[in-house]
């Protein structure tokens, strides 16, 4: 991956006041450690310090010219129009799928673009902004996932910021998200697909949280982890990371945001955030993987409705442990690496932070069950049922801020809502 050419620029020249100062006031010297993790990853320009406060005082004018003068030829500063003109104005055509916060669409650059810029697919997210908090969001991801660069993060290829209008663009993932391949499709994802795209994640995280400064992710979920061709796993969306805490300190304190069924039970209660937290969302997927059922889901008996409590009782005995593996996994699985990756998910599941694993050891427990080769038999497995036949589950688990405010991914307050 290539290297910055440019010295890093302070993001606070211009457009920042020094009240109210948020999200990433703390993104200074944030350099990848030289773990295992990180061999494959281009040296990060040397940060000193890239905070902001309140930009939506600030005009688009002005934090364009901040951007631009933080990331020069690193990320490209799209004007709209020609957003406009790749997807022919963002039509239904082109649309690759829409979160809480907008439509997701694809388009081409072609050879003449722009100088220096490769010819490629792209996808291109219109942000639906309403108010600060997706002003927030759209900065937090440009000026995340604009310095931070890993085979297993989406690569930010350039952001439109004209009057009300918030986009970026990114680098176009061919094979959509996990969730699309786990809940939607009608072909199942082979075992060791699941593995690779579990180790690639894994990779993700592992590389946020072993920053010198670490990166907490906050909204790791199965629709945020993006596919390419090959299904090497790459993270995406970045608007509600957040720096991890400060000299001794063992936490950040935030509002409660993120995604039901995937928020660590501590940070719902408490507010206080860690890289654990993200290990437990990483726990969730796990069991989504094994499962192949949603983090929540509402269609199902009331004591299944919730993948973690459904299935603490199986994850510990192997014999029992087949009763929730994916049916359409058909028997088709190694049972040692599914016996191993069950002990996991409980481990990241577990209710106290620092009895979860690191993500660099969840990444090495991961890698050694590849070598598996041994596959069950299908007995044992319930019967497919007609819904799990059709589409792998129900769609409608996603609970999360949109229910209680329109474009904010907020938790319920602590005192109204059980994980
Ligand atoms: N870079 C990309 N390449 C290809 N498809 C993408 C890309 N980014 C997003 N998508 C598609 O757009 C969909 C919507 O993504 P988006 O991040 O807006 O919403 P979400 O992850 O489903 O929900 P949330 O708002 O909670 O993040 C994704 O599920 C994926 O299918
Ligand atoms: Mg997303």
């Amino acid at each position: 991956m290539k290297e910055s050419s440019k010295p890093w620029r302070p993001f606070t020249s211009n457009c920042c006041t020094t009240e109210n100062q948020t999200i990433l006031k703390n993104f200074s010297k944030c350099k990848p450690s030289r773990s295992d993790y990180s061999k494959n990853i281009a040296p990060l320009p040397s940060f000193r310090r890239l905070s902001f406060s309140d930009l939506s005082r600030s005009s688009s004018t002005r934090i364009n010219e901040d951007l631009a003068l933080s990331f020069g030829s690193d990320l490209c500063d799209f004007q709209l129009s020609e957003l406009r003109a790749i997807t022919q104005n963002f039509s239904s055509n082109f649309l690759l799928g829409e979160g809480g916060f907008g439509t997701v669409h694809k388009g081409y650059l072609d050879d003449n673009f722009r100088q220096g810029l490769k010819a490629q697919p792209v996808a291109v997210k219109l942000l639906d902004i309403e108010g600060l908090q997706g002003h927030r969001e759209w900065l937090a991801e440009v000026i995340f996932l604009g310095q931070l660069r890993h085979p297993n993060l989406v690569k930010l290829i350039g952001y439109c910021c004209e009057d009300e209008e918030r986009l970026l663009v990114y680098e176009f993932m061919p094979r959509g998200s996990l969730e699309n391949h786990l809940f939607r499709r009608l072909t199942s994802i082979p075992w060791a697909t699941r593995l690779k795209i579990a180790i690639g994640a894994a990779k993700g995280l592992s590389f946020l949280h072993g920053a010198e400064k670490p990166v907490i992710y906050r909204d790791f979920k199965t629709s945020n982890v993006l596919l390419d061709s090959d299904f090497t796993a790459k993270l995406s969306d970045f608007g509600l990371a957040k720096m991890g805490p400060e000299g001794s300190k063992s936490h950040v304190t935030t509002r409660v945001m993120g995604t039901y069924g995937y928020a660590a039970p501590e940070y719902i209660s408490t507010g206080h955030l860690t890289t654990k937290s993200d290990v437990y969302s990483f726990g969730v997927v796990l069991l989504e993987l094994l499962t192949g059922r949603r983090a929540t889901d509402k269609s199902r008996p009331k004591t299944e409705q919730n993948i973690v409590d459904w299935t603490k009782p199986y994850l510990s005995s192997s014999r029992r442990l087949r009763y929730i593996m994916d049916p359409r996994l058909a028997g088709q699985y190694s049972v040692k690496g599914a016996k191993e990756i069950a002990h996991l998910a409980l481990q990241c599941i577990s209710l106290h932070p620092k009895d979860r694993p690191r993500m660099a050891m969840t990444v090495e427990t991961l890698e050694s069950l590849q070598q598996f080769k041994d596959m069950a038999v299908t007995s044992g497995h319930w019967p497919i049922s007609s819904k799990s036949t059709k589409n792998g589950a129900s769609n409608n688990n996603k609970v999360k801020t949109r229910a209680i405010s329109a474009n904010q991914k907020q938790l319920a307050p602590v005192r109204s809502k059980k994980v």
